[in-house]
């Protein structure tokens, strides 16, 4: 399928009109001049205040995530830490207001109602159908051309008729193109120097607007394609099909690909369908009748940070930080909307894929009228495209000028607006037929255009002044469709590219400008750095994006782990698998307590999640004997258990079976079929799939690669069912979407599946994401899938950046505000706010706020927890003098605080484990005294002599086995 589009051809005259002072035929009866001033509203004070203010959900969302990733004593299915009734009596974290803000907004208190009533919102009046597809066709090749530099010469200081012609010709263009996410995942392994990235979506207007052509030159891939598609096959016969999931579709009802989940857009499909798509900078949401505005449109908003409310300070951490801050939710500094669009208004989702969505108002189900949005993350305007309406920009924040400036180019309209707020705004209307759109502002709410009409109109904020608005003007009349990834890994050094599929007028000759997030800017190659512009827009919660131009962004990552495995890794020494004899020795010792523990008893949970992390912590163990101990035959039996234990999965006999819900299409636990979401966390609606999936995945990596009989076709093929569900590598597979977890823009995985939010998607323990990369690396070289493997190092390589640059804070952190770095971690990230807390609860957060960040302990964990961020978070909060010492810690939480001592001080934490005194009561239900022993002493050799002393006083041990 084609988005077919047709300019208009009367742009000649028009030409004739664009250049800034040259025209004189008044635009509006009253104006002479190039710019004219439409509406200088008065004063309206209080509503505009009204208007500005927005709500601030302060409460954590808690579906699916009663309780986080928690030490557990082993054994034990429900409830492993005795904590019911805990979070209830810990409540929420709603502590407003700040300072900032009732400096902003007089009057404001913590009760002030929120601006959108909430009750006020009807169910969508209908669901409309579509005929949304996700277009699988194959990759075309067409010519290649490099993204251009934008224009530094003002559009408007030439006029050449040449020019025009040329355009025509453009504009009349067509072109048939493939999925750019499939076309790019699939590329062969080392296929050739330039990718073609090219781009179909499909709408269903009958006036088609503009005709897409994209090419996107990228970065000569060489090396290991890292999005070989696994099989796309049916999945194991033992999972059966379900129908009747209990999350319905939104406005989407009729497609039936499969769904991204854990996607930005999410809002646009769940519940009211009125939550925010966090694009970055802006924020979309369907306003559906709400704010001052009453409007039906899709509201647009970018919130400064004067805006942004604080969390109380947290006088228990050195330095005072404050315990959150969020943006308000609701405010409509600019709306796209139509004259038309009422209560009969109904949002559909089309097109929906890795890296956007197009959102579709329609004043009535069914209509041909509508307003295409399309939602790309990081997209430089807000651009909706118009069939057959009368356009209407409103603004809840209220206009306080709006100024018809001079066109920037033949046919592109533009009007220049100031906001009550302050801000500075751009809007450019494209009509198709050519024709001055003439639009009037007829209220501080309302800025309307012709009836009838069909066209493009996009919105942009302008923090930059003169020299932002050329910028601006130059990248006006394109926009980006879709979005793929490519990525490839050569000696140890990856590379990825996000291409963006363009539309729009002047093609050609006009550059795509998209907003970086700082971990991007941080790894662009020089060509992509050369393209960054002096634009820049803060965003809710990664600090600040930049506006690149072009089509492609090249982002390196120098130094994977390619060499990793699974013994214990140091930054400067690479894998340790060569432990001191006494080392080995003091293992073998304390194993033979652990390998005893009943495998098939504690993993036989209703839990995929709990059961995961038992079969990750036995298959670790048993890896530390054979390997690093040196002794395969006792961990023997204990293999074999592990196999067994693991066929309960294989053979879908767990207490709670997964099943494959062909309604979104993914495999999910049946726990929550019976009713309750939260159930196992909420895997059935999504949750924390990349974390559940990881630990079996891993379990796996090491089973098979101490035993590779146990890799048959059926087992490897429930396995990569997993990989499938969670991060699968084909953008084609008719069972699964792409990539569920892990998402390739932000450099992370969002853990929020199906749950309605306002704050968008979120995750809590980076440290499990992590897992998931390296689960999927470590399992890929077990069963010699070596695409799989590189992808595994890339997610890491770029977890690494972004963890750094968004989670765990240093002191020199500069995309966190200052006055939070130093609680040291996140807490939860979302995508409208940071809450230094666990879903576990919030008093306790110091030792498990923090160790859900670094649970599990794997070879993976020094290469993201650096040692300078490692050892700032200790002193701060967990050394002898700090407010929570390790040492009075209890339970699991102990073993893992010292487990990760072992990063800065391998010694204290070896001293730790091997200590004769040692409680079992320290040692999570994931992890094992003795993998923990392995993973100190392989951060550091210690001396043999130290190490006889310790082995001497293990408990028990009277020096070690025979
Ligand atoms: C969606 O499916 C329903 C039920 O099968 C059908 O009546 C409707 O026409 C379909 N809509 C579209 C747009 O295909
Ligand atoms: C990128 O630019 C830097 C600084 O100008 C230069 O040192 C480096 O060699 C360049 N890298 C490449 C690959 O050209
Ligand atoms: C947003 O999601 C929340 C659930 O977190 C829901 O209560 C609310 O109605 C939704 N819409 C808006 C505009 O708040
Ligand atoms: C982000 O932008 C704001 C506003 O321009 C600026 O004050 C701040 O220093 C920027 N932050 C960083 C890390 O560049």
């Amino acid at each position: 399928m084609e988005r077919k589009h047709r300019w208009g051809s009367s742009f000649l005259l028009m030409w004739l009109l664009a250049a800034e002072g040259v025209y004189s035929a008044p635009r509006h009866s009253s104006s002479a001049a190039s710019s004219r001033t439409q509406f200088p509203p008065g004063a309206e004070t209080e509503r505009v205040l009204a208007g500005t203010k927005g709500f601030y959900p302060t409460s954590l969302e808690r579906e699916g995530h009663p309780v986080r990733p928690t030490p557990t004593s082993t054994g034990k299915n429900k409830d492993p830490l005795g904590l019911d009734g805990l979070f209830d009596a810990l409540g929420d974290t709603a502590n407003l207001p700040n300072e900032l803000l009732s400096e902003f907004l007089p009057g404001w208190d913590k009760n002030y109602p929120v601006t959108v009533p909430v009750s006020a919102y009807k169910p969508a009046s209908a669901d409309t159908t579509t005929s949304a597809t996700k277009p699988q066709t194959e990759p075309e090749t067409s010519e290649t051309s490099t993204a251009e530099a934008p224009s530094q010469n003002a559009p408007e200081a030439t006029t050449d008729t040449s020019q025009t012609s040329s355009q025509a010709s453009s504009t009349t263009t067509s072109a048939t193109q493939s999925s750019s996410s499939s076309s790019a995942s699939q590329a062969q392994p080392s296929s050739s120097a330039s990718l073609t990235t090219t781009a179909s979506q499909t709408t269903q207007a009958e006036n088609s607007i503009t005709s897409s052509v994209v090419q996107a030159s990228v970065t000569s891939m060489s090396g290991q394609d890292v999005f070989v598609p696994l099989a796309t096959g049916p999945i194991p016969q033992t999972i059966t099909a379900r129908n009747d999931h209990p999350v319905p579709k939104k406005g989407i009802e009729n497609v039936t690909t499969p769904i991204e989940t854990n996607k930005f857009y999410a809002g646009l499909f769940l519940g009211s369908q009125t939550n925010t798509t966090f694009t970055h900078p802006y924020g979309v949401s369907w306003a559906k009748g709400s704010g001052n505005a009453q409007s039906y449109g899709m509201a647009i908003s970018h919130n400064e940070v004067n805006v942004v409310a604080n969390g109380p300070t947290n006088t228990n951490i050195p330095g005072n930080p404050i315990q959150y801050y969020i943006n308000p939710i609701g405010i409509q500094h600019m709306i796209l909307s139509a004259t038309e669009l009422n209560t009969s208004t109904v949002l559909t989702a089309e097109n929906l894929l890795p890296f956007s969505a197009d959102a579709v108002l329609s004043p009535t189900p069914g209509s041909s009228q509508r307003i295409t949005i399309p939602l790309v993350q990081g997209m430089g305007f807000v651009t909706g495209m118009y069939n057959n309406l009368q356009p209407l920009i409103q603004s809840g924040v209220f206009f306080n000028k709006v100024v018809t400036a001079s066109s920037p180019r033949i046919g592109i309209y533009k009007y220049k607006v100031s906001l009550a707020d302050g801000t500075e705004w751009l809007v450019y209307a494209i009509p198709q037929d050519g024709k001055d759109p003439d639009f009037r502002l007829e209220s501080n709410t309302n800025f309307r255009g012709p009836s009838g009409w069909s066209g493009t109109i996009q919105i942009t904020k302008n923090p930059a002044g003169a020299s932002g608005e050329k910028l601006l003007d130059g990248s006006s009349g394109v926009f980006a469709l879709e979005a793929a990834v490519s990525g490839s890994v050569l000696n140890g050094a990856g590379t990825y590219n996000l291409a963006f599929a363009k539309t729009g007028k002047q093609l050609q000759e006009t550059p795509l400008l998209m907003y970086a997030l700082p971990h991007h800017v941080e790894s662009f190659d020089n060509t992509t750095k050369g393209r960054m512009t002096s634009i820049s827009l803060r965003t809710t919660t990664k600090g600040n994006a930049t506006a690149v131009v072009g089509e492609t962004w090249t982002m390196l990552e120098p130094n994977l782990p390619t060499q990793m495995g699974f013994d214990p890794w140091t930054v400067s020494s690479g894998n340790v698998n060569n432990l001191s004899a006494a080392a080995k020795q003091v293992i073998l010792s304390v194993a033979p307590t652990e390998l005893n523990q009943s495998i098939d008893q504690q993993s036989d949970l209703n839990s995929m999640y709990y059961s995961g992390k038992a079969l990750s912590k036995f298959a670790t163990l048993i890896y530390t004997v054979n390997k690093l101990g040196g002794n395969p035959d006792l961990a023997a039996s204990a293999l074999e258990n592990l196999k067994t234990a693991f066929s309960r999965f294989i053979d879908n006999k767990q207490q709670f079976p997964l099943v494959y819900d062909s309604v979104w299409r993914g495999v999910v636990s049946s726990a929550s079929y019976g009713g309750d979401s939260g159930a196992d966390f909420g895997n059935t609606y999504y949750n924390d799939h990349h974390f559940h999936y990881g630990y079996f995945i891993h379990a796996a990596a090491i089973i098979g690669s101490l035993d590779s009989t146990w890799l048959t076709d059926s087992n490897k093929a429930w396995v990569n069912m997993l990989v499938r569900d969670a991060g699968n590598s084909a953008a084609n597979d008719p069972y699964f979407p792409f990539s569920r977890s892990f998402d390739w823009y932000h450099g992370h995985s969002w853990a929020k599946g199906l749950f309605e939010s306002f704050d968008g998607k979120d995750e809590e323990s980076t440290s499990e994401d992590t897992m998931f990369a390296y689960a999927l690396k470590m399992w890929g070289k077990t069963i010699g899938d070596a695409s799989m493997e590189a992808r595994g190092n890339l997610m890491l390589g770029i977890l690494r950046r972004s963890l750094h640059n968004y989670f765990l804070m240093e002191s020199d952190n500069k995309n966190q505000p200052a006055n939070f770095i130093a609680n040291k971690v996140t807490g939860i990230l979302f995508e409208n706010k940071v809450d230094h807390t666990t879903y576990f609860g919030n008093n306790l957060e110091y030792i498990q706020g923090q160790s859900i960040h670094m649970l599990p302990l794997l070879p993976s964990s020094p290469y993201v927890r650096s040692q300078n961020f490692v050892r700032e978070e200790w002193n701060a909060l967990f050394s002898a003098n700090a407010t929570d010492p390790a040492s009075n810690v209890t339970g699991g939480w102990k073993g893992v605080l010292y487990a990760n001592l072992a990063l800065i001080d391998p010694a204290s934490s070896w001293n730790f484990f091997a200590q004769s005194s040692f409680d079992y009561s320290w040692i999570d239900g994931g992890a094992s005294r003795t993998w923990y022993l392995a993973f100190a002493a392989g951060q550091y050799i210690p001396p043999d002599s130290l190490l006889n002393n310790v082995a001497n006083n293990v408990a028990g041990l009277g020096g070690g086995p025979a």
